[in-house]
């Protein structure tokens, strides 16, 4: 039984966009802790979900946090526009920043909390380096691209050999676990070291999103 705070970030990519002012005015006025953005570019991804207009437009009825994974080639080219167009939080994918230390620390710079995220073959260990310097590690639990895929068990073990790692190293940095996460698998994700919850389907698809977030929320 966890007992520490737990984070709930809902996905708009499964949101129904012909009635996002009703959906971000659930997300206000639930216990939702910030909203997750997931921006797809077609090339490190195979899908295209949206950017930056559609950003800066949420961030103007948004109240909460707005913490975008950016699931693109050379992120350091857009940090500045995300920044611009609202982005609180920032997360870039290991695996597509040959100069991830310079990488966020240009997110830092901009004023943005900075995250970096793991596809599920990237090992926990590879984050040794630089896991001192992020805010944010997000353990991809599935393969990035879609909502509504199955959760990949493995994550677990990774996400404890996080906890270690981030106990081992006095990082600050939280855990956010990203992909098919369920009112079944919260508890054991937050007994594993979880800070962050992102859901997408879990919340959107269900007749009572605000009610789900709570429950996210209890682990
Ligand atoms: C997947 C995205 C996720 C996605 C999660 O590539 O990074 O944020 O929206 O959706 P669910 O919770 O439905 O797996
Ligand atoms: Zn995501």
């Amino acid at each position: 039984m966890q007992t520490k705070k737990i984070y709930v970030a809902p996905s708009l990519l499964s949101a129904n966009f012909l009635q996002l002012d009703r959906e971000i005015d659930m997300i206000n006025n639930s216990e939702a802790d910030w909203l997750h953005f997931d921006v797809m570019d077609g090339n490190f991804v195979p899908n295209i979900s949206f950017g930056l207009p559609i950003l800066a437009q949420v961030k103007q009825q948004i109240k909460k946090p707005l913490d975008v994974h950016l699931m693109i080639t050379a992120p350091e080219r857009y940090a500045e526009a995300f920044r611009e167009a609202g982005a609180d939080h920032l997360t870039v994918h290991y695996e597509a920043c040959p100069h991830l230390h310079r990488n966020i620390q240009q997110i830092r710079q901009l004023g943005m909390k900075a995250g970096v995220a793991i596809n599920p073959h990237t090992s926990v260990s590879l984050l040794a380096d630089i896991i001192r310097d992020v805010d944010i590690v997000l353990v991809m639990s599935v393969n990035p691209g879609f909502g509504g895929q199955e959760f990949i068990e493995h994550s677990l073990t990774k996400v404890r050999q996080l906890r270690q790692l981030i106990n081992d190293t006095s990082s600050g940095a939280l855990i956010e676990i990203d992909g098919g996460v369920t009112l079944e698998n919260a508890s054991r994700l937050a007994d594993a070291g979880c800070d962050v919850l992102v859901a997408g389907n879990t919340v959107f698809n269900s007749d009572n999103p605000a009610a789900v977030i709570r429950q996210l929320k209890l682990g």
